[in-house]
């Protein structure tokens, strides 16, 4: 898709359709200073003959506008002026690119001057509606004979008043739809079948991005030999039962001006099937487990988004795969592991998989001595019960960073919630035969997850995002979603601000 700025005057837009922001009140955006005379007066008069309700998200197309350079106008409810936050603004922007995705216009233009969201600017508001674009454009037909016909909107045009600063708007739009193209990219690997999407088609993911970057990332692979010689064979264990060969994956970007500066580096769960293992999960929706690998997607997303932006920070990215399936090989429950970092670990339960694998991918992070570590798992049920569809469960080991990644939540409206991780919680995991146990018992069921992962991430400022609720729609809509690649490329585009920052200090 393609994005361009242009200053604000509707009359002189030549587009298939143009998105007009209104408020509850009525109230026109652009301003009526920012649109000439002749248009003020068309859409106000538009806009009292259509009876437009202007509830939050509320679309209505109004097919002829006589009078202006666009074919279509379409009305945006945006709700209360004085209520008017992120959420809104975001919601909003989802609602008027569902409409556009299914008109048959290739070409529109999106009016975000003077919408007054309190402390965001043109670079954010361009941002967002450049993911918006991407989101509600993305189609999954890979697998359907007679695929629905794609949504055709290939240009979006950004109208900015006088008083805005393009650049930052164009800016925006360039971060907007890497984040966008990076989000699809995650969604397409969640939504891959388990059959397809396979450790081994993660890596050949892997290669493929290392292909396309023109040498600014490098990607290194790990088969099931290299790991046991390594002595990870707690992402081992979890393979043990399945055809499919583990991997893991590590993928290293460079963009700091210092090859040698400390890199931030993602961790993802890569549990391309979960079907429980021995402790064999019941049967029901049991097909939504090929999403138990969206964290590796999500970082796979991320990567992606960063090789488009091009920050100046170094990243690794690790990914831990494997397909948990009950097998005479499998791993049994009461079964002993040596973990790659030296600690036994008592199998209680072989659905509890996904600490497993991290826990050897913690370690092996531990040789690019960090600057921050963040692993991204649809780690527990739990944190659905806990916090429901709308929040990532946050975790961390050191509280600079958890309010680090929770700015970066709400700057990308992804938004996550921390909690604790306290040394209370940590007796849950004991255990009568190993170091521990992987599992803790009923209660806090993802603080105890993030407690084992805890005892592997002692090297580093490490931060972890439990997206069991919010990697995937269940149901009529069912879809992995993407998240949380906003969040993790925010995360990561703040801190180029921070060595900048650092360096000017
Ligand atoms: N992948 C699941 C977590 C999950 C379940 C995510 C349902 C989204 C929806 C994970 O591997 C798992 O099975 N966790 C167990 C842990 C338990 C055995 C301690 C769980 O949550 O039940
Ligand atoms: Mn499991
Ligand atoms: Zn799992």
């Amino acid at each position: 898709m393609e994005f361009s700025v242009q200053t604000a005057n509707p009359a002189k837009v030549e587009t298939a359709c143009l998105v007009i922001p209104v408020f509850k009140d009525g109230e026109l955006l652009p301003t009526a200073a920012k649109l000439d005379d002749a248009s003020e007066r068309l859409i106000g008069q538009l806009l009292e003959r259509e009876d437009f309700t202007a509830t939050l998200a509320n679309v209505q197309l109004i097919p002829f506008a006589p009078g202006l350079n666009a074919d279509r106008l379409l009305l945006v409810g945006l709700g209360e002026r004085d209520k008017c936050n992120e959420g809104g603004y975001r919601k909003a922007l989802d609602a008027a690119f569902d409409k556009l995705a299914k008109l048959s216009i290739d070409e529109t233009a999106v009016a975000l001057t003077d919408v007054p969201v309190p402390e965001r600017d043109s670079l954010w508001k361009a941002r967002m509606i450049a993911e918006a674009a991407q989101r509600g454009t993305y189609r999954f037909n890979a697998f359907k004979s007679r695929p629905e016909p794609l949504p055709k909107l290939e240009r979006v045009t950004l109208l900015v008043s006088e008083n805005d600063d393009a650049n930052r708007a164009k800016e925006g739009a360039r971060i907007g739809d890497a984040i966008g193209n990076g989000i699809n990219t995650t969604r397409t690997l969640g939504n891959l079948p388990g059959n397809v999407c396979t450790p081994r088609y993660l890596a050949e993911k892997a290669e493929h991005l290392g292909q396309i970057s023109k040498g600014t990332l490098s990607v290194e692979i790990l088969d099931e030999d290299a790991l046991a010689t390594l002595g990870a064979n707690a992402l081992l264990s979890v393979g043990r039962g399945s055809a499919e060969p583990s991997r893991l994956i590590v993928m290293q970007y460079q963009g700091a001006d210092d090859p040698d500066e400390a890199p931030h580096v993602l961790v993802g769960k890569g549990i391309t099937f979960d079907t429980g293992g021995i402790s064999l999960k019941p049967g029901d929706a049991m097909d939504e487990m090929k999403f138990d690998m969206c964290g590796a997607a999500s970082v796979f997303g991320t990567v992606q988004a960063v090789l488009d932006i091009k920050p100046k920070i170094n990243l690794v990215a690790i990914v831990a795969a494997a397909e948990n399936m009950p097998d005479g090989r499998a791993t049994k429950p009461g079964d002993i592991i040596k973990t790659l970092k030296g600690l036994s670990v008592e199998v209680l339960n072989t659905d509890a998989e996904g600490r497993l694998v991290l826990s050897d991918a913690l370690t092996y992070a531990e040789r690019f001595e960090p600057a921050s570590v963040i692993d991204i798992a649809t780690l527990t049920g739990a944190a659905i019960i806990a916090l429901g569809h709308h929040a990532t469960g946050l975790l961390s080991n050191d509280d600079d960073l958890a309010l680090d990644v929770l700015d970066a939540s709400e700057t990308a409206w992804d938004r996550a919630w921390h909690l604790p991780l306290w040394d209370e919680y940590q007796e849950q995991l004991d255990s009568n035969f190993a170091d521990l146990a992987n599992i803790g018992g009923r209660p806090a069921g993802t603080i105890t997850a993030g407690c084992f992962l805890s005892r592997f991430a002692d090297k580093y400022p490490w931060a972890h995002l439990d997206i069991a609720g919010t990697a995937w729609h269940s149901g009529k809509q069912k879809g992995a979603t993407g998240r949380p690649v906003g969040l993790l490329t925010q995360y990561l585009l703040d801190r180029e601000t921070d060595t900048q920052t650092e360096s000017e200090g």
